[in-house]
């Protein structure tokens, strides 16, 4: 009963986004690969590239590699098999680049059968709300397109998606509950938002049964990381 419990729990990723290794190397090396996953994106992995995600992985973390992408069928099957063959544990990309180009990716990885990294579809980015949407011409609400990427990530295979907290419940009761639900956008209420507009608290995380919540700044930007990195572990 306990062990069912604590699996299902709430889980870390953090999103390590530095601009150089040694502040990140500074927190992997005082914590414990059991606490959370680690996020590579766009920031580190233009700059250090394959070999960070490698050295990451050799100090026993499972790297999330989140370049979300969005491209033609073809070359987003590649890089998704590029990614696999890095041997990371999961891999984004975006679920508005559509049905063939969600099913290419997953036709790419199904070599690696049983050690196949874990594909997840971003809906819409948690930067973004109902105003910004519409700026760009995109006149449906943020909650129908969210459903709408949903259900297509479902039947192309996907393992799971990136949506913002606030649709989680939704998405639950819609679309049922076999999809992994990954969520950035964390935040305590007298914390900045930066960029992100679809925000929600950690106790709402634990609360809406979210299996892995993204956090990058409130914990990088932070003069102790490590201090509220363990605050966070220990609510978690
Ligand atoms: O710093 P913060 O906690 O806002 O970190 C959010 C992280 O999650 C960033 O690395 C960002 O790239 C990522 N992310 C996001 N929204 C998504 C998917 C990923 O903010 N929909």
């Amino acid at each position: 009963m306990l062990k069912s419990k604590k699996k299902n729990r709430t889980k870390l990723i953090l999103a390590l986004d530095y601009k150089n290794i040694s502040s990140a190397l500074y927190i992997l090396n005082n914590i414990n690969p059991q606490d959370c996953k680690i996020k590579i994106g766009l920031e580190m992995f233009i700059r250090f590239g394959p070999k960070f995600v490698q050295k990451v992985q050799n100090l026993g973390f499972d790297v999330f590699l989140d370049l979300k992408f969005f491209d033609i069928p073809n070359t987003v099957a590649k890089a998704v098999k590029s990614s696999a063959d890095l041997g990371v544990w999961m891999i984004s990309l975006h679920a508005i680049g559509g049905e063939i180009m969600l099913q290419a990716a997953k036709n790419a990885i199904e070599i690696f059968k049983k050690d196949s990294p874990i594909l997840i579809a971003v809906t819409i980015l948690t930067s973004f709300n109902d105003k910004s949407l519409s700026n760009l011409n995109f006149n449906n609400s943020i909650r129908s397109y969210v459903l709408n990427l949903s259900r297509i990530a479902k039947d192309c295979g996907m393992d799971g998606i990136v949506c913002p907290g606030t649709e989680v419940l939704n998405i639950k009761k819609n679309i049922g509950l076999d999809l992994k639900l990954i969520t950035p956008g964390i935040r305590t209420p007298n914390y900045t938002k930066d960029d992100q507009k679809q925000t929600i608290t950690l106790k709402q995380a634990k609360e809406y049964g979210i299996n892995y919540i993204v956090i990058g700044r409130p914990i990088t930007a932070s003069t102790n990381p490590l201090t509220i990195l363990r605050k966070i572990l220990k609510k978690l």
